[in-house]
């Protein structure tokens, strides 16, 4: 028999709640078989007997590796290029041409959960599609700050390598050829792209202190597993890290209405998208 088949409802309690306050993540009632399935292969691989077991080792803090791998097993790290479209259209159609008409300073922009790295690569194909088009010169020296919690996604994000079935969801053949170049049936992403990204390990629930100012936040699809006073707080201290007239971009399924007062929301042809109030 499996040695983790069944989880005591006091360590099923004790896990979720470890895992609420080191990552925010909810698991909410009934939800044993997705730690059961989930942390089969850890628990194997690292030797250890139980969920009990796992537990004691994490509130040791040891080994020190150990909370990164059960963050990574218990999160989902889904993403796509262009993922949902819209938030990226209005930032070619709205967000660009107003924030180039506006001012001249640097772009500073921010992609808070950004899992293998198509947000953050995604909004720079955007910023280079918009100074083709436009030939502007103001934003082609924006830069993207992307940020995850997963030390393992991130390492995967910087490699900007990419299998052509993970390139296919998202991306035109046109957009394909222009962006990437191929190498043993790997898409690497081109330089001009690549440069204005830099990637840093961020857990949101901690202080945005050392990132500096934004002038767009794209935080989409993390908050959807929190639980409310969680995107409260992150909404409002994404408030702060944003410069006044900032834009802020979330998942389709999420929303700041009845967690945050901060912000707008803007309905385009394009899309819904938030800005910062004055
Ligand atoms: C579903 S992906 C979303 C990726 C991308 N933003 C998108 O919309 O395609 C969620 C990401 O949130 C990250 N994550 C989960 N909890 C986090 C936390 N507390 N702080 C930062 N990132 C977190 C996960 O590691 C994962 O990469």
């Amino acid at each position: 028999m499996d040695m983790i088949s069944n989880i005591a409802p006091n360590e099923y309690k004790k896990f979720s709640n470890f895992l609420e306050k080191a990552c925010g993540i909810t698991l909410g009632d009934g939800k044993e078989y997705l730690i059961t399935s989930r942390l089969r292969k850890l628990l194997r691989d690292e030797k250890i007997a139980s969920v009990a077991e796992l537990l004691t080792a994490l509130e040791l803090g040891e080994p020190r590796y150990l909370l990164g791998l059960v963050i990574d097993a218990m999160t989902t790290n889904e993403t796509s290029w262009f993922r949902d479209r819209s938030p990226f259209e209005v930032l070619e159609k709205d967000v660009f041409p107003l924030w180039d008409s506006d001012r001249k300073k640097q772009c500073k922009i921010w992609s808070a959960a950004c899992s293998s790295g198509q947000e953050p690569y995604t909004i720079s194909i955007a910023l280079s599609e918009y100074v083709a088009l436009t030939a502007t010169t103001n934003l082609n020296s924006a830069s993207i700050i992307a940020t995850d919690i997963s030390a393992s996604m991130l390492e995967e994000a910087k490699q900007a390598e990419y299998d052509e079935n993970i390139l296919g969801r998202g991306l035109s053949l046109n957009q394909k050829q222009q962006f990437f170049t191929e190498s043993d049936g790997r898409w690497i992403v081109v330089n001009a792209i690549r440069q204005r990204v830099n990637f840093k390990e961020q857990n949101l629930l901690l202080s945005y202190d050392g990132l500096g100012k934004f002038d767009i936040i794209f935080c989409r699809n993390v908050l959807i597993y929190f639980a409310a006073q969680r995107k409260t707080d992150i909404l409002n201290r994404m408030a702060k890290a944003l410069n006044p007239g900032g834009f802020l971009f979330l998942g389709a399924s999420e929303t700041v209405t009845g967690y945050s007062d901060s912000f707008e929301m803007i309905r385009s042809a394009s899309g819904v998208y938030y800005r910062l109030k004055n």
